[in-house]
């Protein structure tokens, strides 16, 4: 399975950080951000990684990553994404690195502290479809959140709602996704959402719709960087407890 990070847009909820750099390089305590999803997929055995961003600061990943050997990556792409069409539009540049396999999508502001290692096997051994990772959050309003039939972990998810107003569970749906072959043409039958973007929910709805989504709750902390709150609870939860801590190979290099 190959690994896809998500690290472009304009990062406007961190500016004027973001007037300078691209969201992603910004330091979680000791690291770049992008370091973290990064190590996720290798600690789950994912190492050949594509990185999709944009903006004017895509070559500054270059110099920090080269081609990745050093962080113990076998094979690194970039590609880029002009404007801000939004998860799901990035996530189309990667249909040729996939290369009719399945994959796992990590957005580059997400920070896990276990292994999602046994997900990725399990998804490894599902016939077709998509899976995702939730989590319990005391603010769902900010995610996309599960509505269910039942209690999970048994119950059923039957709808996804993308920031909702009022949600219908305190479940949200994490930043790492993994995908069959046919996420890219589900991605090109999207329209813009009322923020203007291809939303990665509408993708998720369809899989559900199909019959041929299942999830896994996440076990251990969780938190996205891509606001000053949670960016500072992450370099929070980083210094206090480690992130990824388990095989960590990503050093300060
Ligand atoms: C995106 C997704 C949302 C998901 C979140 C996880 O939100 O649209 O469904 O719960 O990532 O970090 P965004 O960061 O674009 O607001």
């Amino acid at each position: 399975m190959k690994g896809i990070i998500l690290a472009g847009g304009l990062g406007t909820r961190l500016r004027p950080l973001t007037l300078v750099t691209n969201k992603h390089l910004l330091p979680v305590y000791d690291k770049p951000m992008i370091y973290y999803p990064i190590q996720c997929l290798l600690n789950a055995g994912i190492r050949d990684i594509l990185i999709v961003t944009g903006g004017e600061h895509a070559g500054d990943f270059l110099k920090l990553l080269k081609n990745g050997k050093h962080l113990g990556i076998r094979h690194l792409e970039y590609a880029y994404q002009e404007g801000e069409g939004g998860i799901a539009d990035a996530l189309k540049l990667a249909e040729e690195f996939a290369d009719g396999g399945k994959i796992c999508v990590v957005l580059g502001d997400n920070i896990i502290e276990g292994n999602i290692k046994r997900a990725a096997g399990a998804f490894f051994t599902q016939a077709s479809g998509a899976k995702l990772l939730l989590k319990e959050v005391p603010d769902p309003e900010r995610f996309g959140v599960a509505r269910f039939e039942g209690e999970p972990p048994g119950g059923r998810i039957v709808e996804i709602i993308e920031k909702p107003k009022k949600p219908p569970s305190h479940y949200a749906v994490t930043g790492i996704y993994f995908y069959d072959q046919d996420v890219f043409g589900m991605c090109k039958q999207l329209k813009p959402s009322g923020r203007g973007e291809l939303e990665i929910t509408d993708v998720n709805n369809a899989y559900l719709q199909r019959g041929d989504l299942t999830y896994e709750i996440l076990e251990g902390w969780w938190t996205d960087a891509g606001q000053f709150e949670s960016l500072h609870r992450a370099c929070t939860y980083v210094a206090e407890g480690g992130a990824n801590h388990a095989e960590s190979v990503v050093g300060k290099s």
